[in-house]
């Protein structure tokens, strides 16, 4: 992304922290900080109303419906699938998959490859950076079919290797499975080198979007990959749900491994046929509420475009990062003047869980511990980090305050 291009989009702050109830609370009589948006992002007013609306105007159960209720909550549901088609330049909506988050998605890829795809001392290529819901799948595939993990080693700047992944590769390596970003470091991964790997080699290729799709653009019918995954509630949107996305090849060749009402066609007691598109791959009643606010936070933030949010949360982690790096007990992470809105640092001789609980006394809220990525702590010869990461609603005066509090709270742990 060149920054210089984007330099003409600014974000009003000001107006925008409004529409975030939350962020008028106070935590331990201080107003809140909220600078654990990996984990998950606050809500703006906008998408609290379409839940609360859908339950009090709307409810009842979707497709197969005839009366009016039916009917209405599900064109809601399914315009939802139109509004993040649009959003991320997919072809066809059906490519839009509803599921539960980022996990049940990936589950859902490996399970679905792991019965089509992959056969006994297969190959499946990660990331050293990876999330655990991006690692225990094929970890368990790999354990009950004598299949094998490949990961692709760090830099000395702890940046992905990518120049390793060529050795890493036989004939028996069948998926990159890889994170768009990686939510500990916050460092991009370069999608369109690992791209022309793939596809020489014939790979399929697997995007966790999990932390990509909350601040920049992502134009799916470009990027051209297998399969994108990422969760609405890391995207100003509700808990329980979230998307994959599949090339349309895979529509119709992925085999259904969660079968259930709503996936069919017709049955019988001999033989089921499966329906085409999305339903084959949505078993049961669907987060109806959660979906519709999903669409609710994707509609909100292409009203500022990701282009201003990106740039905007680009200058927050390249402030925020110059400020520690002033800090000399502060040892930074994943270092880098063009990442994704997360960072990563320990103080010396401390334990992050202690900084962690002291910053949370001036209400600031960052996350402490090894974020769901053992194996990169290992690597990085520590028990877990203090993670900052920033969203649309956080200001340049917050991280004033925090490294102002941050400097307190390293004198009392001295
Ligand atoms: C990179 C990455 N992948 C996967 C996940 C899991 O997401 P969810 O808990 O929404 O399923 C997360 C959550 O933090 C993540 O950051």
């Amino acid at each position: 992304m060149l920054v210089k291009e984007l330099k003409h989009i600014e974000l009003n702050t000001e107006a925008i922290r409004k529409d975030f109830p939350i962020l008028n609370r106070k935590i331990n009589g201080m107003p809140l900080i909220y600078f654990d948006n990996g984990a998950t992002s606050q809500k703006p007013q906008q998408v609290i109303d379409a839940v609360s609306n859908y339950y009090s105007n709307t409810n009842s159960n979707i497709h197969r419906g005839v009366h009016t209720l039916s009917r209405e909550a599900t064109e809601a549901f399914e315009n939802a699938r139109k509004v993040i088609a649009k959003h991320f330049n997919v072809k066809s909506d059906q490519q839009i998959i509803f599921t539960a988050g980022t996990t049940d998605s990936l589950n859902m890829v490996c399970n679905g490859l792991a019965r089509s795809v992959l056969k006994q001392g297969d190959e499946i290529i990660l990331s050293s950076y990876e999330h655990h819901s991006n690692i225990l799948p094929w970890q368990l595939w790999a354990q009950e079919n004598k299949g094998q993990l490949k990961v692709i080693p760090l830099n000395a700047d702890q940046s992905l290797d990518l120049n390793a992944i060529e050795n890493l590769i036989s004939e028996k390596t069948k998926i990159i499975s890889i994170a768009h970003v990686s939510n500990t470091l916050g460092l991009i991964t370069d999608l369109d080198k690992i791209k022309i790997i793939a596809k020489k080699h014939n790979l399929i290729l697997v995007v966790d979007a999990a932390q990509s799709a909350p601040h920049m653009a992502v134009d799916l019918e470009k990027l051209d990959v297998d399969f994108y995954v990422c969760s609405a509630h890391k995207i100003y949107g509700p808990t329980g749900t979230g998307i994959l996305y599949m090339s349309e090849k895979w529509l119709s060749k992925l085999p259904v491994t969660k079968p259930g009402g709503g996936t069919i066609k017709t049955v019988s007691f001999e033989k089921t046929e499966y329906a085409d598109g999305a339903l084959r791959f949505e078993p049961g009643t669907p987060n109806i509420s959660g979906v519709i606010g999903f669409a609710a936070a994707i509609n909100y933030m292409d009203q500022f475009g990701m282009d201003a949010i990106y740039k905007h949360e680009l200058e927050l982690v390249n402030y925020a990062q110059s400020k520690l790096a002033e800090i000399p007990q502060v040892m930074l992470y994943g270092k880098s003047n063009d990442k994704a809105a997360v960072i990563s640092f320990n103080v010396k001789n401390t334990h992050p869980f202690d900084v962690g609980t002291l910053l949370d006394k001036y209400g600031i809220a960052v996350r402490t511990g090894h974020h769901c990525t053992q194996p990169l702590m290992n690597l990085l010869c520590v028990p877990g980090t203090i993670r900052i990461s920033f969203a649309i609603y956080n200001t340049k005066t917050e991280i004033d305050f925090f490294i102002e509090k941050l400097k307190k709270v390293i004198d009392m742990l001295k």
